[in-house]
C-alpha cells in the first residue's frame, strides 16, 4: 500500500491511538481500551480543539490569516495547541496565562514564540484566575486590532473536534461501546462525543468524570490542586443532560489513579487521566461482563513530573500516600517472544 504524505502538521493531528488495557484491573471481565490523546503533535486532546477553532474561523471568515491577531486565555493544553496551529499558519498569537502556570507550559508557549501575557491576581470576588484571564482577554481584545478570540469555553467548534474523536473510536470499535469514560472542563470533549453517540444511535452509557470542587455539575466550589478538568465557572458548552451519570474524583484519587497507571500498565498519564482511571475503577463493578470501555486520556504524564509524579510533592499535599497504589499482588506482563 502506498502511503499519502500527510499536509503538514496538522495532518498529524487526530488518528491517536486506542489501546487495550490488561494489567489494571486484571481480575475485569470486560475490555479497557484508553484513547492516548497525548499522541497528538502537541501533547494533548487540545491539538483537536485548537485546529478545529482556527480553521472554523478562517472558513466563516472571522479569522483573516494575513492580519488577524488570536487571543486566548489558557494556562495548559489549548495554549500550547494554539501556539503550535498559530506558528503553522503564520499567525500572532498572545496567550493569557497566570500564576499558576507551569515553567514547563510558559517554555513551550516561548519555544513556539507565542507572545504570554501574564495575570498576576487572581479575581477578587472568587478568589480564582480565570474570571481575571477572561478579563484581561477582553481587555486586550478590545485593544488589539484584528484581534480573534476563539473563547474555548462557548465556540461550537471545540466540541465538533470531538466528534471525530468519537467517531475514531466508534471505528476502532465497529460500533459497540458500552462505556464511556470522559473529563470535563471545557464540556468540549463531552459534548462532541456525546452528541456523536447521539446521532449515531449507539448503545452507549455515557459516565462524566469532573473534579470535587469544580462548579460544572451544580456542586459546590473549592480549591483543586490538578489543572485541566473541573472548573470554577460553568462554561456555556455545558450540557448536563447528555450525560448519564458523573462522578465526581478527590485530588488525591486523581494522583492515585496516575501512580497505579505507571505502576500496572507503564503509561505515564496526566491528571485527569488519573481521574478518569480512578472514576472507572470504583465503577467497574457495575459493569456487565463482555463490556467495551472506553477511557479518554487527555494527556500525558510529563507536564506533571513537578506534581503528581514528585515524591516530595505528592507527600506534602497528601501525606504517605505508596500503600494507595503500590501493591505486591501485582503480576509484571508476560514478555512476549
Ligand atoms: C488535561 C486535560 N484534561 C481534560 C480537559 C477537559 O477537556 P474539555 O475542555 O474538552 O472538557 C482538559 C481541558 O483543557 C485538559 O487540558
Amino acid at each position: 500500500m502506498v502511503r499519502r504524505a500527510l499536509q503538514g502538521l496538522p495532518g498529524i493531528i487526530g488518528g491517536t491511538p486506542l489501546i487495550e488495557l490488561k494489567q489494571i484491573a486484571p481480575e475485569f471481565r470486560s475490555r479497557v481500551l484508553v484513547k492516548m490523546e497525548r499522541f497528538n503533535p502537541g501533547g494533548s486532546i487540545k491539538d483537536r480543539t485548537a485546529l478545529s477553532m482556527l480553521l472554523g474561523a478562517i472558513e466563516a471568515g472571522e479569522l483573516d490569516p494575513e492580519r488577524s491577531v488570536v487571543i486566548e486565555s489558557s494556562s495548559g493544553n489549548l495554549g500550547v495547541g494554539l501556539a503550535q496551529i498559530c506558528r503553522y499558519f503564520g499567525l500572532r498569537f498572545i496567550c493569557v496565562i497566570d500564576a499558576k502556570t507551569t515553567s514547563r507550559n510558559l517554555e513551550l508557549l516561548r519555544a513556539y514564540r507565542a507572545e504570554v501575557e501574564l495575570v498576576t491576581e487572581p479575581d477578587a470576588d472568587s478568589g480564582e484566575y480565570l474570571p481575571a484571564r477572561l478579563r484581561r482577554v477582553r481587555e486586550l481584545v478590545a485593544a488589539t486590532p484584528h484581534a480573534y478570540w476563539p473563547n474555548q469555553y462557548a465556540n461550537p467548534n471545540n466540541p465538533r473536534a470531538h466528534q471525530q474523536t468519537m467517531r475514531e473510536i466508534h471505528l476502532a470499535l465497529d460500533g459497540r461501546i458500552d462505556y464511556l469514560f470522559a473529563s470535563v472542563g471545557t464540556f468540549g470533549t463531552m459534548r462532541g462525543c456525546a452528541e456523536y453517540i447521539r446521532e449515531h444511535r449507539l448503545n452507549t452509557r455515557i459516565i462524566g468524570v469532573d473534579a470535587i470542587g469544580s462548579v460544572i455539575f451544580d456542586q459546590p466550589p473549592a480549591p483543586r490542586l490538578l489543572p485541566g478538568h473541573g472548573a470554577s465557572i460553568r462554561p456555556p458548552l455545558t450540557d448536563t443532560s447528555l450525560v448519564d451519570e458523573v462522578i465526581h474524583v478527590s485530588d488525591l484519587d486523581s494522583v492515585v489513579g496516575c501512580r497505579k497507571l505507571v505502576q500496572r500498565e507503564a503509561i505515564l498519564a496526566g491528571g485527569s487521566s488519573g481521574a478518569v482511571t480512578a472514576a472507572f475503577l470504583g465503577y467497574r463493578d457495575r459493569i456487565p461482563d463482555g463490556s467495551n470501555c472506553v477511557l479518554i486520556y487527555p494527556d500525558g504524564g510529563d507536564r506533571y513530573l513537578d506534581t503528581i509524579y514528585h515524591d516530595g510533592w505528592v507527600l506534602e499535599k497528601f501525606g504517605d500516600i505508596s500503600g494507595l497504589w503500590q501493591e505486591t499482588a501485582h503480576q509484571p506482563a508476560p514478555v512476549a517472544g
